[in-house]
């Protein structure tokens, strides 16, 4: 591309484009069935932990890498380190986007078929999980699903990000935020509500595991869009008259209370309708409709509920695909039309075998794991930490924790940016991944 990059035109268009890129299908679907998988309280714990240790730091970094360089992920580790082998760790993050987009359209997909269900009515007494396993099992409806959301997602990538992000999510983000909040006043004052406050609320560290610090360290960088470049790349249309400290904590103050505020509307009502909270990926599917069903008016809430999930799902996949399509235009000067639609060609056929894992090819295991999630455990607990963890090395060592200091720091913003960062980015971060990482392989072989 010649000349100056495109730039975010409004103030808070960075803000908005990267909560509308963390906050997605991981604050809610993933978020809730991880913490049910994970024993609960003490997983929340753990996670809150990781996002302000991991998270905070994690998200300044590669804004600042974006921000600096103008460039892609591979494009900017090239550009801060010329003639090293540190581009790898963008390549990484592309391979990631590629992963990661192609199961997520899969569940978006899922998403935008409950609208329709909700349109049909969620009926009191309905064998909900028979509706949501009948849904996924099955062969076509999933694929068209999946593909619709892929065109959606690669047409508006074609278009040009900027306009059409900054407006949407500008609306449908406190749109989303009501809405949970009223599906929290809901949910607690369902009977039977308590038990679930209590599994979301009491800690129990005992049942804490290697497997649990991963899964939590794992989400942080999943939730906040972490790990693989997207707020290398996003921080690449960052304006220099942006504080990077400040945006960066409303982007990742704004996805935590979501995630949180999703988990007390899920989980009173998991235990209210006597679910198991460890149903695993079909938590929010199962659950929520029958809390809808419920309702007054809840199918209309449904409906509403699952449009502001797809569009909330639509502004992640955006960045997903964004990373991919920003490294053709940079790195191979393909026009952004011809590495949109291409690439969202390549990554619906890699999604494929995610949702056919649920039904003609159920029997197969990777790693004795479903299909779908290999690719989330490959994505989310293996590449997203190992390329954070890299990316963490990069800045703190190479780069230098100064640098990004300064640069996250610049302008003077209200919040500013200490000398605890070195420490952090340096050794902490670094350190923790991998050790977690280790115990967990480990575990895995033992
Ligand atoms: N943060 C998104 C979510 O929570 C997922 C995502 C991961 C998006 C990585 C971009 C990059 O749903």
């Amino acid at each position: 591309m010649n000349g100056a990059r495109e730039k975010w035109t409004s103030k808070v268009g960075f803000v908005l484009a990267a909560a509308g890129s963390a906050v997605g299908l991981g604050n809610i679907w993933r978020f809730s069935y991880v913490t049910g998988t994970n024993g609960g309280a003490a997983f929340v714990i753990i996670y809150l932990v990781a996002i302000v240790l991991i998270g905070y730091p994690m998200m300044v970094t590669e804004v600042a890498i974006g921000r600096k360089s103008e460039k892609n992920p591979v494009g900017a580790f090239k550009a801060l380190a010329p003639n090293t082998p540190w581009w790898l760790v963008g390549a990484l993050g592309v391979f990631s986007g590629f992963v990661i987009l192609s199961f997520y359209s899969v569940v978006a997909g899922w998403s935008v078929a409950y609208i329709f269900k909700a349109i049909a009515g969620f009926i009191p007494d309905t064998d909900f999980a028979g509706v949501f396993v009948g849904h996924i099992t099955s062969t076509g409806a999933p694929i068209i699903w999946h593909a619709i959301f892929m065109v959606l997602t690669a047409g508006i990538i074609a278009a040009g990000v900027v306009k059409g992000i900054q407006r949407w999510v500008k609306i449908l983000m406190p749109v989303l935020f009501i809405l949970l909040i009223i599906l929290v006043l809901r949910a607690l004052t369902l009977p039977g509500a308590g038990e679930g406050i209590a599994f979301y609320l009491a800690p129990r560290f005992g049942d804490v595991t290697a497997g649990t610090l991963l899964a939590a360290i794992g989400q942080a960088f999943f939730t906040l869009s972490l790990g693989m470049g997207a707020m290398i790349t996003y921080g690449s249309y960052l304006s220099n008259q942006e504080n990077i400290a400040d945006n960066g904590g409303w982007v990742v103050g704004l996805d935590t209370a979501i995630a949180i505020v999703a988990g007390f509307a899920i989980f009173p009502a998991v235990f209210a309708f006597g679910f198991d909270p460890a149903a695993g990926p079909g938590l929010v599917f199962i659950t929520l409709p029958a809390v809808f069903a419920e309702m007054p008016a809840g199918s209309l809430f449904g409906f509403i509920f699952f449009v502001l999930l797809s569009v909330a799902a639509l502004t992640s996949a955006i960045s997903l695909l964004e990373v991919v399509v920003a490294w053709l235009v940079d790195e191979k000067d393909w026009p952004r039309v011809k590495a949109a639609v291409s690439m969202g060609i390549v990554i619906f056929v890699i999604g494929l075998p995610t949702t056919l894992g649920f039904g003609v090819w159920g029997d197969v295991r990777i790693i004795g794991m479903e299909i779908l999630d290999f690719y989330d455990f490959l994505a989310s607990e293996l590449a997203l930490p190992i390329g954070g963890a890299l990316t963490a090395i990069f800045a703190g060592h190479v780069w230098k924790a100064r640098t990004v200091v300064d640069e996250t720091n610049s302008p003077p913003g209200a919040i500013k940016i200490g000398n605890w960062y070195g420490v952090l980015i340096k050794y902490v971060i670094p350190i923790a991944v991998f050790l977690v990482l280790l115990f967990t392989l480990i575990d895995f072989l033992g």
